[in-house]
């Protein structure tokens, strides 16, 4: 494992980039970092904060001061700490998701994560997964990958997780309207939007399964890595 090897992995939501980029970490014993769980750990505090998200200069002088901290687990993967305290799996309610999106579109908000993004990723090297990773986080990395599904796969995948999760009364139009609108606030903001440029490897990922994706990858950073890492057998 060298903390030299930094692998970026961006696209939008509901692409499958964190199963993906997990799986790409563990078949080459890197650290992971899913950088949207940062800002989703903002987005938690605006919310308990009550702070109105739509209040730019309350949400930017929030993450200015904001301790935050990312501790790395033995599986890997870091666990995102908020004035000392982890910040578990209430990131991931609606509410949260909802401010996020916005929140996530503020200059001072992007500039202190991909501060503490690169620090992480100086440090420990690893697979980061993000929006912004390839263009703005770690611009340097010969790594970068960037996932695509149309719209609708994206809708059926996330339709299919909230089923399997128990949910009822599943709209899938309406699961992808949310999707675009989604898409539309990552890709239009004025502060690295989710795009990408020649230096990446795109992936379509909509006929392709996740273990086929993760071997892809794996095979471009093996094939290209400085001191081409230990690959594990398997996924
Ligand atoms: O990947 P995710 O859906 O958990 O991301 C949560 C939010 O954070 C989403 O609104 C996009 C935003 N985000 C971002 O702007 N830049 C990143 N590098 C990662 C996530």
């Amino acid at each position: 494992m060298s903390s030299d090897l930094v692998i970026a992995i961006d696209g939008p939501s509901g692409v499958g980039k964190s199963t993906v980029a997990q799986g790409v970490a563990s078949r080459l014993g890197l650290p992971y970092l899913e950088t949207g769980a940062m800002y989703r750990a903002l987005g938690l505090e605006v919310v308990e904060r009550a702070i109105d998200p739509g209040d730019r200069q309350a949400v930017e002088a929030l993450a200015a001061g904001l301790e935050m901290s990312l501790d790395r687990q033995p599986d890997g993967s870091f666990e995102i700490r908020v004035q000392g305290e982890p910040v578990g799996s209430r990131i991931y309610g609606l509410r949260v998701t909802g401010v996020t999106s916005r929140t996530s579109a503020y200059p001072g908000v992007r500039e202190r994560m991909r501060e503490l993004q690169r620090t992480c990723a100086s440090e420990n090297g690893g697979v980061l997964e993000g929006r912004d990773i390839g263009t703005r986080v770690v611009p340097d990395t010969p790594f970068k990958f960037f996932l695509t599904a149309a719209p609708r796969v994206r809708a059926q995948r996330r339709w299919r997780q909230l089923k399997d999760a128990g949910a009822e009364g599943l709209d899938l139009d309406e699961i992808e309207r949310e999707v675009r609108t989604r898409d539309e606030r990552d890709s239009s903001r004025v502060d690295s939007p989710l795009t990408w440029d020649e230096t990446y490897r795109v992936i379509d990922t909509g006929e392709l399964s996740v273990a086929e994706v993760i071997e892809e990858i794996v095979a471009v950073v093996s094939a290209r890595a400085p001191a081409a890492p230990e690959v594990r057998p398997g996924s």
